[in-house]
């Protein structure tokens, strides 16, 4: 079954072979076959289709892909938001407050309430989520927070290593030591990821290191937590390692940047998260210019930033971190796709998954241009419309 999208007043391809970032057709259509991209182009070019959507004129793009996101989680922290906006600072040990909350939590709790912000997440333009464990923090409770984010998405993430819990305060040594034993063996069925925090109050280098190899070794794949609170040794070891993407990168010295450029480990900017903290926007124009891959995603998580809208980050992107629109488009876009190493989202070109947005405006431009605004008219999963 065949479905023809026509009337799209600018089309985002994001396809690499293109002059231009985001592969712009004006006047554009695009063919759906199945669960798939089978054909774009101009509008005066389509072929026939068993079906016909005539968009009037507005812009289609790739869905957002979301690489960075803590859904399993109980309770809020609004109380520590204010307090945070009457200058009290954020700080990691605010973590344990929502494992607290988490483990006492049914699963069914758990999972409807991720079900609600995965559904927040499609209304805003969202078609891949990767989503983290890391509010459980006892063998069982990392492996149920996983357990329940792969209902949701193939892209689930292990993050024992989010901050030693109160239980093991004295020991950190031997929080480590269970993360990457018994921990990582019940977590690994389910999760597809390794991550750790690396900064002061969570974990360091070498912790984070032992903990991304022992991943690695029951074949997850390593992203990393760096620089979010000040500058330090996490982007190199990302760097060093080889990882997909290091996330957050809010401090961020020279030799940070050299390293993410020559390792090709891609920088994930988090923006909702200095909105939320108070904290300086770290310059994705830096990062562009030394040659860095930049993505942008929302961290949705109930402390550091309680956004779950990629097209809120897109704008502060723009405006706070001196992205282009088509830059903070593509990031979103292409680059989520590619820190999850995932191939087949990303970009509408033949052969990749019809997953898409339908923007109420004629362009992309306008996530930026009318922010707080809802435009996502329609998301489109695997070739259908949500
Ligand atoms: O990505 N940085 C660590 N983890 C989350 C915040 C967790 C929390 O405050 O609950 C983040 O910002
Ligand atoms: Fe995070």
């Amino acid at each position: 079954m065949t479905v023809l999208l026509t009337g799209i007043g600018e089309l985002v391809t994001n396809d690499p072979a293109a002059d231009d970032l985001l592969g712009l057709v004006e006047d554009a259509a695009l063919v759906v076959d199945g669960r798939q991209v089978a054909w774009v182009g101009r509008a005066a070019d389509a072929p026939a289709a068993d079906e016909l959507v005539d968009l009037g004129g507005r812009a289609v793009l790739p869905g957002f892909v979301d690489s960075h996101s803590h859904l399993v989680f109980a309770g809020d922290r609004a109380q520590e938001f204010a307090a945070r906006m009457s200058g009290t600072p954020y700080a990691a040990g605010g973590i344990r407050t929502t494992v607290a909350a988490t483990r006492a939590a049914t699963d069914e709790q758990l999972t409807s309430h991720v079900a609600r912000l995965v559904e927040e997440m499609r209304r805003q333009g969202t078609t891949t989520v990767e989503i983290k464990s890391g509010y459980g923090l006892t063998v069982h409770d990392e492996a149920r927070a996983l357990a329940v984010a792969r209902q949701f998405t193939e892209e689930t993430t292990f993050l024992g290593a989010h901050v030693v819990p109160a239980e093991h305060a004295d020991d950190p040594a031997a929080y480590v030591d269970l993360v990457t034993g018994p921990m990582l063996e019940a977590a690994a069925p389910h999760a597809r990821w390794i991550d750790a925090f690396c900064e002061r109050g969570a974990f360091d280098a070498d912790q984070a290191r032992a903990v991304l190899l022992a991943g690695e070794a029951a074949g997850l794949r390593g992203r990393l937590h760096a620089n979010q609170l000040g500058p330090g040794p996490g982007v190199r070891l990302a760097a060093e390692l080889g990882l997909a993407a290091v996330d957050h990168c809010t401090y961020l010295e020279d030799a940070d940047v050299d390293a993410l450029r020559d390792s090709g480990t891609i920088a994930t900017l988090l923006p909702g998260v200095e909105f939320s903290t108070r904290q300086p926007y770290p310059s994705g124009r830096r990062l562009i210019d030394a040659g860095v891959r930049v993505a942008l995603a929302s961290d949705c998580n109930p402390g550091s930033c309680f956004t779950s809208s990629v097209p809120f980050c897109i704008a502060l992107a723009v405006r706070e971190m001196g992205m282009t629109p088509a830059e903070a488009v593509h990031a979103a876009t292409y680059r989520g796709a590619e820190a999850l190493d995932r191939h087949d989202v990303g970009a509408l070109v033949p052969g990749r998954r019809a997953d898409l947005v339908v923007l109420d405006a004629p362009s992309h431009v306008h996530l930026a241009y009318r922010p707080g605004v809802p435009l996502v008219a329609q998301t489109w999963v695997a070739g259908r419309a949500l």
